[in-house]
């Protein structure tokens, strides 16, 4: 009968996609962490950016805070995959708590670069979105004020320097891969002798996943991208999406979100996931299309992964 004719849509399925080795590694360091100490084990700031990890660390014994002070001195706390200020560590070491860093290896490695430039005597841009963890993080590395922030093109005619000649610039990891790009030109047209790395420091993570998306953007009739409004990656899909030609591309964080109507006249949609989206909730994105729609699914892979971090060797030891 006719209620049982399921429109016919095509699902562009982007890989790589969701979770990449940073937010691996910390969610491992939370549950290793309770393995080992017991519960409670205090969590400051969200893991990674997503409700359903963060809830399911709950229910095993996480506790999340968003300051140091929020912490009794005896309980173990770790510290998000977005990276945190030098003052943090050193607060948790004042109080001689236990403390685990879940910083990603690859955010660790910008504040390296920002030290050991600022050692140099260079003064440091962070290209990277005011209020982020991750560049708060990274701006405090160094001493308050010494970094300076810009976020768009326009933010380098506005920027004060202490000497021309002595700068270097250090970037969030999870930027457009694109605005970024002309972030940077700004600043060398600008700052012809600025030092940088020697792309940007966005993470393969991040670059992977907006290709992934540009790749698919052609062929869809929308876009959706699991993830949670204050994941900066997963944002930045949602704009590869929109500037690569998808009309609608939205965020989701699980299939609840899903807008129908809006999807009513579709007969393809792409679907990807931020660094911090866990693929059950891809499952789950992909098992509503199928009750609703007659899905065949492509998957559409532009690169492989196969980067895997370590945990601290504090973890990796008997209790
Ligand atoms: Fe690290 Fe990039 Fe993931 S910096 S946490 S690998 S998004």
């Amino acid at each position: 009968t006719h209620s049982l004719t399921k429109p016919a849509l095509t699902l562009y399925l982007a890989a790589p996609r969701g979770f990449c080795a940073g937010v691996d590694r910390a969610i491992k360091i939370v549950e290793l962490a309770i393995e080992k100490w017991g519960a409670p084990v205090y969590v400051r700031h969200e893991i990674v950016h997503n409700k359903f990890v963060v809830d399911s660390l709950k229910d095993k014994g996480a506790v999340f805070v968003e300051e140091l002070d929020e912490c009794p001195d005896d309980r173990p706390v770790i510290f998000s995959a977005h990276g945190v200020p030098k003052a943090v560590p050193a607060e948790a070491a004042k109080r001689e708590m236990i403390y685990v860093d879940a910083t990603c290896p690859l955010v660790s490695k910008v504040h390296i670069e920002a030290e050991r430039h600022s050692e140099a005597g260079l003064q440091m841009v962070m290209i990277g979105h005011d209020g982020h963890p991750e560049t708060i993080g990274t701006m405090g590395q160094l001493p308050k004020g010494e970094v300076l922030l810009v976020e768009t093109p326009s933010d380098v005619a506005g920027l004060e320097v202490r000497d021309p000649s002595k700068l270097a610039f250090i970037t969030q990891t999870t930027l457009s891969v694109d605005d970024t790009i002309d972030i940077i030109a700004a600043l060398r047209a600008r700052f012809p002798t600025i030092v940088g790395p020697h792309k940007e420091d966005i993470c393969y993570a991040t670059t992977n996943r907006q290709a992934a998306v540009k790749a698919i953007a052609g062929k869809i009739d929308g876009l959706l991208v699991i993830g949670a409004p204050n994941s900066s990656n997963s944002k930045r899909l949602v704009e590869v999406g929109s500037a690569n030609g998808c009309a609608y591309a939205q965020l989701v964080q699980r299939a609840t979100d899903i807008d129908w109507r809006s999807l009513s006249t579709i007969s393809s949609i792409g679907i990807t996931a931020g660094a911090s989206a866990p693929e059950v909730l891809v499952n789950e994105v992909i098992d509503a299309f199928r009750d609703r729609f007659d899905v065949t699914v492509e998957l559409v892979e532009t690169a492989q992964e196969n980067i895997e971090f370590k945990v601290p060797r504090v973890l990796r030891m008997p209790a």
